[in-house]
């Protein structure tokens, strides 16, 4: 399917082809026969306790599966989102000193997802409509989601940032550290199972590393906040992709994405 895939996209310049939409996520699939081609799956509680390479060192950082809290009824997750969104924008040390956006963009999709996607900051459109990943990228994320079999709202899309940097620069570690507590707290609420970190400074920020995108993307790893472990893929940003059309991305892009479907029994 993916080799087929790479020859149609080739032919026809289109990264991503929408598989049938799902109505509702079922749950993984047990026992299913191994297949060789298959991207990896994301790692267990218990990967992580006997862990090396990417993963090792990591369960300190991630807690333990046991001691975490109890997860917010559903119901309750969007009224906790929006109490988070008004106290962020009253009291975030980042967002509340900075002029140079027009207003913040808190994140937006179900509140309830099971797959979240994490980017770095809004950019140019996102600052002007209010929300996150309408521009260019977002169109191209829009068809990650979609070639898994998801609509836009069935996920949850943030940034590390809520306001749009001056110029679009990468953002610098003093805005992280300000900001970045209020994404904690969304990861928190929402409690997605497989988070999809966008680009460099998600990664990196996600699993408190220096490494580069290009050694993390395609690795499972995990992001913890103490009590709670989250399987992370850290991929490509999508206007990294846009700005580097070739196979070799779109390929690579395409395996992350297949990843993606496969940790949450999509496929
Ligand atoms: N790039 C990002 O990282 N986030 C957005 O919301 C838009 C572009």
């Amino acid at each position: 399917m993916a080799r087929q895939h790479l020859e149609t996209s080739r032919l026809l310049g289109v990264d991503f082809i929408p598989v049938r939409p799902v109505a509702a996520a079922p749950a993984a699939r047990q026992g299913a026969a191994a297949d060789p081609q298959a991207p990896p799956p994301p790692p267990t509680v218990e990967d992580m306790r006997s862990a090396s390479g990417p993963l090792q060192g990591q369960l300190e950082f991630a807690g333990s599966a046991e001691a975490a809290p109890p997860e917010l009824a559903a119901t309750k997750k969007g009224p906790a989102l929006e109490a988070l969104r008004a106290r962020h924008d009253k009291e975030c040390p980042h967002c509340t000193t900075v002029t140079d956006h027009t207003q913040t963009v808190f994140g937006e999709g179900d509140p309830d997802a099971r797959l979240m996607f994490i980017g770095e900051a809004p950019g140019e459109e996102e600052d002007r409509t209010g929300r996150p990943f309408v521009g260019r990228a977002g169109k191209k994320l829009d068809e990650m989601i979609k070639s898994i079999g998801l609509e836009r709202e069935q996920v949850y899309i943030a940034n590390i940032l809520k306001s749009r940097p001056l110029g679009n620069r990468t953002p610098l570690q003093p805005e992280v550290d300000g900001c970045s507590p209020f994404l904690a707290e969304q990861i928190r609420i929402i409690r997605p199972k497989v988070i999809v970190a966008l680009g460099g400074p998600a990664a990196k920020f996600l699993l408190r590393t220096s490494e580069g995108i290009t050694r993390l993307r395609g690795q499972w790893s995990v992001y913890g906040d103490g009590a709670l472990p989250i399987a992370v893929l850290p991929t490509f940003h999508p206007a990294y992709l846009l700005r580097n059309y070739t196979l070799d991305t779109r390929k690579k892009m395409w395996t992350d994405m297949q990843a993606v479907q496969a940790a949450l029994g999509l496929d």
